[in-house]
């Protein structure tokens, strides 16, 4: 890659895979609790699947798979019968419902503290290419299911940052921020190995799908009323365009090898151990490489 610009922020280093000086650090994704009092944070988080990332964003605008996904961590089947809506504006994509008088899910169960039933919301915000975050919360059943109730529940945003390895593999970057448990570093240890488990049964599933969609030679889809294949005919234009670190100036390699050296000395960041590949795309900045916060190189 001869044109390319990095920025560093909320630990992780974003690449800019085109003519440095369009490069705007602004562009990328706002997170506004970040570093804020009242919330709990676990960052620096990684996952590989063996799948392509357009299965990723798929399943990243599906509130409903977890109804029958992740049964033992933030689904019951509480939300089977519940549809999704869909709203679409330049870039950006939201899926979401409430799901109302319903027992919580394993998570709100464990760390919240409600009375009985509850109403749960699901937010799921994807701004093409490839970033994500998830609006996750409940409060007592019987109010109102409005932005204002969301502030005072239970609640969680997860942020997922996919860069594409290959055609048919994604480094997935994930952080979590909680309002509840905040500054207990048990919750802190708790959380991550709870999502760490949500995020491995989305992995085996969509490499299930991968492995289906090669054998076939076709992407096939199947339209449920209940989540209404929301994103993908919005996502079929996008192309991405893979590059290795090895193609990268020697300046920038060690500068990369030199965080490499930083986050091994961390360990509880798991993404050190990836392989060292970067993708880029031509508009956008992707995640790349954690480390503490920076400016646009
Ligand atoms: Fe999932």
């Amino acid at each position: 890659m001869k044109n390319f610009a990095l920025a560093e922020k909320y630990n992780a280093v974003w690449l800019w895979a085109g003519d440095p000086a369009a490069a705007d650090a602004n562009r990328i994704l706002d997170i506004p609790e970040y570093g804020k009092p009242g919330w709990g944070l676990v960052d620096g988080q990684y996952l590989h699947f063996a799948t392509s990332y357009l299965n990723l964003t798929d399943n990243l605008v599906d509130p409903a798979h977890t109804s029958y996904v992740h049964k033992r961590t933030i689904g019951n089947s509480g939300g089977e019968d519940v549809p999704v809506k869909v709203e679409h504006s330049e870039g950006h994509i939201v899926a979401y419902r409430w799901v109302t008088n319903a027992e919580p899910v394993p998570v709100m169960k464990t760390y919240g503290s409600f009375k009985g039933n509850i109403d749960r919301w699901q937010y799921y915000h994807l701004y093409l290419p490839s970033n994500s975050y998830v609006d996750f919360g409940a409060v007592d059943t019987g109010g109102e299911l409005t932005e204002k109730a969301k502030e005072g529940g239970f609640r969680s945003f997860t942020y997922n940052f996919l860069t594409p390895e290959t055609a048919a593999s994604t480094h997935y970057f994930w952080l979590h921020l909680r309002n509840y448990g905040v500054g207990i570093a048990q919750v802190d240890v708790d959380i991550a190995r709870v999502y760490t488990q949500t995020f491995e049964e989305d992995r085996d599933l969509l490499a299930a799908i991968q492995q289906q969609q090669e054998a076939t030679g076709v992407r096939e889809y199947v339209k449920l009323s209940i989540d209404r294949a929301p994103a993908r005919d919005g996502l079929a234009h996008l192309v991405v365009l893979p590059v290795r670190l090895d193609d990268l100036p020697a300046d920038c390699v060690e500068r990369v090898q030199r965080r490499q050296r930083i986050l091994e000395d961390h360990r509880h960041l798991v993404a050190a151990q990836r392989p060292h590949v970067a993708f880029g795309h031509a508009d956008e900045f992707l995640a790349f490489e954690p480390d503490p916060a920076g400016d646009l190189r």
